[in-house]
C-alpha cells in the first residue's frame, strides 16, 4: 500500500510566502505620496499572523496552500489599513519601532492612504471566483462593520470612565477579535470546509483574539519599546480603557482609586502621568487580573480548535503559533 505523505506547511514557510506576496504587490507610480505610504507599512516586520491564520486554517485541509493566499494577502494589507488609521486615531507616533504614517507624511496622509489600502485588502478578496466569492464577501462587509464600530466604541470609551468589563470585551472582540477570527474562516471557506468547522475555528479566533488584545494592553504599559515597537505608555496617555485601566477603575481601595482618577485628568505630564498610574497599577497588581483572564481566553480558544474536525496532527502549526503568541514579547 502506497501512504501519501501529508505535506503540512510549517509557520516560517507561510509567513515566507506571505512575505513574498507583499513585495510581489504592483502600485501605480503616480501619485507617489498616495501609494508610498502603503509599501512602507506594509514593508515593516510586522507579525504577519493574520494572514498565516488564514494559510494554516486552509491548509487544515488542503495542501495547495497558495489558492489561499491571495486571501490571506488581502487580510494582511486589510490589518495595516486599520493600523494607518488607528494611530493617527490614538495618537502614536511609532509603530514597529518607524515613524507611524500620519508622523513620517501627514494626517490627510495616513487617512486618503488607509482608504487606499482598504481598496486594495478589498481586490485582493474579489480575486476569488465561484461559490466562495459570495460567502468571503459576505464575511469581509461583516468583519468591517463590527471593527469599525469597535474602534468607535474605543474611542468614546477613552472619555468614559464607568466602562464595566462586559463593555471592554464586547469592544475588543469587534475592533480586534472578529479579524482574527475571519481569516480562520476565510481560510476554510476557500477549503470548502464544513458550516460546523467554519464556526468552530471561527470561535476559536474570537477566544484568540480576546486573549491577544488582553495582552497587547498589558504589554503597552509592561513591554520593552524597542521589542514592542511601539511607544510604551501610550493607552495611558490617552486614557485608553484597556483591561489593565477597567480593571484598576474597579478596585475597592478607595484612595489608589481617588489618585488615579486625579491622573486622568491629567495631559500635561506624560512622563509623570505615565509613571504615576503604572505606579498604581503595580500596587494593585492589575496584571496579574489581566493575566489570568487572558489565560482564561485562551483556553476556551484551544477548546473551540479541539473541535475542529480535521486529525489532531494537522492542527500542531495552528496550536504552537496560539500558544507562541501568549508569551509575545512584541
Ligand atoms: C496590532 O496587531 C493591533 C492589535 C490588534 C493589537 P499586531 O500586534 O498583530 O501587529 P503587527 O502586524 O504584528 O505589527
Ligand atoms: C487595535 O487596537 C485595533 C485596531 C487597530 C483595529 P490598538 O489601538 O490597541 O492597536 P495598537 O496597540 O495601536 O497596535
Ligand atoms: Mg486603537
Ligand atoms: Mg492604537
Ligand atoms: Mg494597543
Amino acid at each position: 500500500m502506497i501512504l501519501k505523505k501529508k505535506i503540512m506547511i510549517t509557520l516560517e514557510d507561510a509567513i515566507a510566502k506571505i512575505n513574498k506576496g507583499i513585495q510581489d504587490i504592483n502600485y501605480p507610480e503616480q501619485p507617489s505620496r498616495l501609494y508610498n505610504p502603503i509599501a512602507y507599512l506594509l514593508a515593516q516586520k510586522g507579525k504577519k499572523i493574520r494572514p498565516a491564520l488564514t494559510l494554516l486554517a486552509y491548509n487544515l485541509y488542503k495542501e495547495d496552500i497558495d489558492e489561499s493566499l491571495d486571501a490571506a494577502l488581502a487580510w494582511e494589507i486589510y490589518h495595516n489599513f486599520t493600523l494607518m488609521h488607528d494611530d493617527l486615531m490614538d495618537n502614536a507616533d511609532v509603530r514597529r519601532g518607524e515613524p507611524s504614517v500620519h508622523k513620517k507624511w501627514n494626517d490627510n496622509t495616513a487617512i486618503l492612504s488607509g482608504d487606499a489600502m482598504f481598496l486594495l485588502a478589498f481586490k485582493f478578496i474579489s480575486k476569488y471566483r465561484g461559490d466562495v466569492l459570495p460567502e468571503l464577501l459576505d464575511l469581509f462587509n461583516k468583519t468591517t462593520q463590527e471593527i469599525f464600530e469597535g474602534q468607535e466604541y474605543d474611542m468614546q470609551f477613552e472619555d468614559r470612565l464607568d466602562v464595566v468589563e462586559d463593555e471592554y470585551i464586547k469592544m475588543i472582540r469587534l475592533k480586534t477579535a472578529v479579524m482574527i477570527a475571519s481569516c480562520l474562516k476565510t481560510g476554510a471557506i476557500i477549503a470548502n470546509a464544513s458550516e460546523e468547522d467554519q464556526n468552530s475555528l471561527y470561535e476559536f479566533g474570537i477566544n484568540l483574539g480576546l486573549a491577544f488584545q488582553i495582552q497587547d494592553d498589558i504589554l503597552d504599559t509592561y513591554g520593552d519599546q524597542a521589542v514592542f515597537g511601539k511607544n510604551i505608555g501610550g493607552d495611558i496617555l490617552c486614557n485608553k480603557k484597556t483591561y489593565l485601566l477597567v480593571s484598576a477603575l474597579n478596585t475597592n481601595n478607595k484612595a489608589l482609586k481617588k489618585e488615579l482618577l486625579q491622573w486622568l485628568e491629567i495631559n500635561d505630564n506624560p512622563k509623570e502621568k505615565i509613571k504615576a498610574v503604572t505606579s498604581i497599577y503595580d500596587k494593585l497588581n492589575v496584571i496579574d487580573i489581566a493575566r489570568s483572564k487572558m489565560e482564561e481566553f485562551y483556553a476556551k480558544s484551544i477548546w473551540e480548535l479541539n473541535k475542529v474536525n480535521v486529525d489532531d496532527d494537522r492542527k500542531d502549526v495552528i496550536k504552537t503559533l496560539a500558544e507562541e503568541l501568549m508569551n509575545r514579547k512584541s
